[in-house]
């Protein structure tokens, strides 16, 4: 049941429309032009607006971009005396959800408004995704910042202040990111190791392997929705992940401290080609801080030689072929000759740093998807049976009668599998097993 407010100045319309609405069990008011339908508005939350365009005094279509302005929870629907597409159009681009035109047979408007509420529930749901979003990322910028006010502090106390900085720093960064806490320790030995070897004797082997950790830390502004997209990215997804260089840099260049400089300059130049086709300057050859290039290749390394979602990793020697085939193209040729020549003491530090293994799936269990690191979540066999009574909609004290099980122990399986599903309802988990193929198509 909704509340609807009715906006028409022909009291035959006012009748005819309540009776048909009230029949759906929804609560309607009324009102006849534009000023008592604003006072109606002020005076209390409505989930819908029928509202007629052609309207004594002020025309509707100025209500409509009122309400769509400041009443994003209120649906609006118009309608109108004469079939005009120009006019639907532009209500529409205004923010109606729907358009009538009169007469008009009872079950269109039923249709209409049942259309327009179901449009509000998704655009309401939307604005809580986002804001939900949002709210992460402050929550994850904020274990970040503080990473980095430590990272600050101990720039003045060098050597395992340092290296302990960096630690946490590692648990910050993988709380946002598709990366791993083992591809980010990785790749930033990798590039430490590469440093050296090419006699950069700017910074030390602890800073530069603290600023390559760095280097990706403007993901913290890519929502999770595309960072973490299972699927093919568009053209625009694309666009809003190129940005995290800029981020990146913008984020560090805020710090006080060289290494936090230092990192600034890795984030904005790793994904730079030595053949200026990179992003996000298009710089080319020794104009790309030598960081950066450094950066470019272990990064690529390590993403070639570690597990991902959709592939498993690449031996070293096909890895090894791709990177050459890239070199003077996507890298620095001299810098990739060394690091092709160093490639054993960069295996020694893949030995010392892998991923974590996924835990084998427990009997009778099903793979339910993975963490943001990589890690696989199973189902248990009882969360799985959870799971198929949640379908039904049973409520928590259903499902513990029938499978004879106390109610806080349901509850704490149906907020596990939640969590291994990634839903904030149960409504949700169903949807999304289903999606996933772990249940049948309801
Ligand atoms: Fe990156
Ligand atoms: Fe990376």
């Amino acid at each position: 049941m909704a509340h609807i407010l009715i906006v028409d100045d022909e009291p035959e319309v006012l009748v005819l429309f309540r009776e048909i609405l009230e029949i759906q069990s929804h609560s309607v008011e009324e009102a006849v032009n534009v000023a008592q339908a604003t006072d109606r508005l002020a005076d209390g939350a409505f989930d819908l607006v029928v509202c007629d365009v052609g309207l004594r005094g002020e025309s509707g279509l100025a209500l409509v971009r009122r309400v769509a302005e400041d009443l994003p929870d209120t649906a609006i629907i118009m309608v109108t005396a004469a079939d005009d597409p120009a006019l639907a159009e532009e209500a529409l681009g205004m923010g109606a959800c729907g358009y009538l035109v009169k007469p008009c047979r009872p079950n269109d408007l039923v249709i209409s408004v049942s259309a327009g509420l179901r449009m509000r529930d998704l655009e309401h749901a939307r604005r809580s995704h986002l804001d939900e979003l949002e709210s992460k990322v402050l929550h994850r910028t904020v274990a970040l910042h503080d990473a980095v006010q430590r990272l600050e502090e101990s720039t003045e106390t060098a050597g395992i202040a340092l290296r302990e900085t960096a630690d946490r720093l590692v648990t910050a960064l993988t709380l946002r990111s598709d990366e791993t806490g083992g591809h980010i320790q990785r790749m930033s030995r990798y590039g430490a190791h590469l440093a050296l070897a090419s006699g950069f004797d700017t910074w030390s082997e602890d800073e530069i392997r603290v600023g390559m950790m760095l280097h990706d830390v403007g993901k913290i502004g890519v929502p999770d929705a595309i960072l973490l997209k299972p699927g093919a990215l568009t053209g625009e997804e694309h666009g809003i992940i190129q940005r995290h260089p800029l981020l990146g840099a913008k984020l560090l260049g805020e710090g006080q401290s060289p290494i936090l400089a230092l990192g600034a300059q890795i984030a904005l130049s790793h994904h730079e080609r030595w053949d200026g086709d990179g992003y996000p300057s298009r710089l080319a050859g020794e104009s790309i801080p030598i960081v950066g290039r450094i950066a470019a290749i272990v990064d690529v390394f390590d993403a070639l030689t570690s597990d991902r979602v959709y592939r498993p990793a690449l031996p070293t020697e096909r890895a090894c072929e791709i990177m050459t085939s890239e070199r003077a193209r996507h890298f620095d040729p001299d810098l990739l000759d060394l690091f092709m020549k160093s490639i054993d003491d960069m295996l020694v530090i893949r030995e010392a740093h892998p991923d974590l293994a996924p835990p084998p799936p427990p009997t009778g269990g099903m793979f339910a998807g993975r963490r943001a690191d990589g890690v696989a979540r199973h189902l248990t066999a009882r969360e799985t049976a959870v799971l198929r009574l949640m379908t039904e909609g049973l409520s928590n004290q259903s499902i513990a009668a029938t499978l004879d099980l106390r109610l806080n122990t349901v509850r704490n399986h149906v907020q596990r599998t939640l969590n291994k599903l990634d839903a904030h309802s149960k409504l949700e988990a169903v949807a999304t097993a289903r999606r996933r193929g772990l249940l049948p198509p309801g």
